[in-house]
């Protein structure tokens, strides 16, 4: 009688032991809730694991939780949302669950300060790496096409004045200089230029200009002489002459004359004895 009631008692005691082992078992529900905050529970090894980086968990049944796209934590075990920093203009985190952020790249700007997604610059606009901002195409330069990194300067003889150009249209103009390539600049006397030339060029000798924003030298007539490539061209002295396009005036033989044209040396005049031209 004893000993059937000591069995009884002893089923159900075994059956009551593998009731509460089974229940152990049961981590989905039981086990889940117990986590640290700064842990998750990760069902493939059925333990609570330490959060990721470019996460947050709360602990519990909670799962790791995500920093948004834009910003990033760099710390695993992270118990809270203010874990989750931004990544600051310049640069950008292009997914959620980010453990660090990108540079932003060349051609385009992270504007915000949670950038998922740079911005490309556009035409006339260019971005070296790590902008924040997109920058205009400077004066003397042109930016043809969207996502650049830098400018290109104007090409020799074309300028542009302003910024934010997508092209180098203007010519630099007969008689202007435009050495920067961001403005046009008159030739000073004595030079000159012809259109879609970066620099003026002194006149040759023979040539003049007496005038600012020459397109092109003067030849020295005869008679004259153009030693002074800014002034007006002078008048021989007597007794001297200049072919056309000479720089100077040349003396004549003294047995001869200068014409009143300064062109040519004449004989001495009958009845007149020449010795000195001048
Ligand atoms: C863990 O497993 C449970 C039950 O299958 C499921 O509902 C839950 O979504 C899983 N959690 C994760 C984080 O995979
Ligand atoms: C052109 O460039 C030169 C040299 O960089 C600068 O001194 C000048 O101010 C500029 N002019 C304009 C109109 O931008
Ligand atoms: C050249 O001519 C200009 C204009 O007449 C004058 O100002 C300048 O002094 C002259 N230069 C010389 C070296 O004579």
């Amino acid at each position: 009688m004893a000993a059937r009631y000591k069995a009884v008692v002893l089923l159900l005691i075994g059956v009551l032991w593998i009731q509460s082992a089974q229940g152990t078992c049961d981590c989905t529900a039981d086990c889940a809730t117990n986590c640290n905050a700064g842990s998750y529970f990760d069902n493939s090894t059925s333990t609570c694991v330490a959060c990721n980086p470019g996460y947050y968990c709360l602990g519990g049944a909670n799962a790791a939780i995500a920093c948004a796209a834009g910003q990033y934590n760099g710390q695993s075990g992270s118990s809270s949302s203010s874990a989750c920093l931004s990544c600051g203009t310049g640069s950008y985190s292009g997914s959620s669950g980010s453990g660090s952020c990108t540079t932003c790249p060349a051609g385009s700007a992270c504007t915000l300060d949670e950038t998922a997604t740079p911005t490309e610059c556009l035409a006339g606009q260019f971005a070296g790496a790590g902008a924040s901002q997109c920058q205009p195409c400077p004066a003397g330069h042109f930016c043809p096409s969207n996502g650049l990194s830098s400018p290109t300067a104007c090409s020799d003889g074309f300028y542009n004045s302003v910024e934010g150009q997508t092209s180098c249209s203007s010519q630099c103009p007969a008689g202007h200089a435009c050495p920067n390539r961001n403005e046009s600049s008159i030739c000073p006397p004595g030079s000159y230029s012809a259109a879609g030339s970066a620099s003026c060029t002194e006149c040759d000798n023979g040539y003049y200009a007496s005038s600012s924003g020459a397109a092109s030298c003067t030849i020295c007539d005869a008679g004259y002489q153009c030693a002074n490539k800014t002034g007006s061209p002078a008048l021989c002295d007597l007794g001297f002459i200049s072919a056309a396009g000479a720089n100077d005036c040349t003396k004549c033989a003294s047995d001869k004359v200068s014409n009143n044209l300064r062109d040519s040396c004449d004989d001495c005049p009958a009845g007149v004895a020449c010795t000195d031209p001048t």
